[in-house]
């Protein structure tokens, strides 16, 4: 959401002025529809025991698993009816002030195009399949709901604020690339994970990341990568406390303090950081070493 290359000045024709455009479910051809059912297919054997239990419950409860691409009217009825949120179509992304808007309305924006049979692994803009089968889920647990609300009300005023920078962190290392600590060990949550294959084990299995606690103010002065696995992900304990802290807590002046501070480096552990792995960055030196 902060690489902003692919953002048009306005609306696409045929859009409307809040940038959003009829799905046209019908006009997904069978081969965009297969799409879909390998990936879904890929992750629902992966998921168990490695995502989040609000987020297998919520595939459960939308009825993700019908094949196809999802229709957005029938699928927004059901999440209606759970949350109050809705998800509505657009070309790409969009700019950050009408997807705060939407965000603070309960509105989900999803790229209604499916990525390409040879592009199943990896892609650069999001697609229907990592905004719904990543993102919609967690929309159906109240307290994540509540949480991406509030995002979108914090988002125009960090928008006001010259502090967007900061907050696009905050939703990077939770909706994104979030974990949690259940009971029985880490999962997932983070959209960006559980919507890739080989990131679903990366992020819970790999001796290679960071897995910190989740920390506020830290998470948002700390850099992310947008075109590789994560060097750190952060852990909440639970989307109550998440959900808590940032709706309770004034950003104006943690805004004020992070931008007098320098922003950490990914991978690098800070002195105050609780730390449940220490990564061995093998990953990443061996990128980089490539
Ligand atoms: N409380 C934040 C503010 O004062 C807004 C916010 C809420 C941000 C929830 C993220 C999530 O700006
Ligand atoms: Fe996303």
């Amino acid at each position: 959401m902060t690489d902003e290359t692919h953002v048009l000045d306005c609306p696409a024709e045929g859009a409307s002025p809040d940038w959003t455009i009829p799905q046209d479910w019908s006009h997904y051809t069978p081969g965009e529809h297969a799409v879909w059912d390998t990936l879904f297919d890929r992750q629902a054997k992966l998921l168990p025991g490695r995502a989040s239990e609000a987020y297998l419950r919520g595939l459960d409860v939308l009825k993700l698993s019908k094949p196809g691409i999802p229709d957005f009217e029938e699928l927004s009825e059901r999440l209606m009816g759970l949350t109050g949120w809705q998800v509505v179509a657009v070309p790409g992304l969009v700019p950050d002030d009408v997807l705060f808007d939407h965000m603070a309305n309960r509105r989900f924006v999803a790229g209604n195009f499916i990525r390409r049979p040879d592009q199943l692994d990896y892609l650069q803009e999001p697609d229907v399949f990592h905004d719904v089968f990543g993102h919609v889920p967690m929309l159906a647990d109240p307290v994540f709901a509540d949480y991406l609300e509030a995002y979108g009300r914090g988002g125009q005023r960090a928008l006001e604020l010259g502090a967007l920078k900061h907050l696009a962190r905050l939703y990077w290392y939770t909706v994104e690339f979030g974990l949690i600590a259940q009971p029985e060990g880490l999962r997932i949550y983070g959209s960006g994970i559980v919507s890739s294959f080989a990131e679903s084990r990366f992020a819970l299995d790999d001796p290679s990341p960071n897995r910190i606690a989740f920390d506020l103010k830290r998470v948002m002065r700390t850099e992310y990568r947008i075109d590789d696995f994560q060097q750190n992900y952060f852990v909440i304990q639970s989307f109550d406390d998440l959900l808590r802290l940032t709706v309770e807590t004034d950003f104006a002046p943690l805004y004020a303090e992070i931008m007098a501070q320098p922003d950490v480096p990914v991978a690098e552990i800070l002195p105050g950081d609780v730390v449940l792995t220490h990564g061995t960055q093998d990953y990443a030196r061996g990128k980089a070493a490539r």
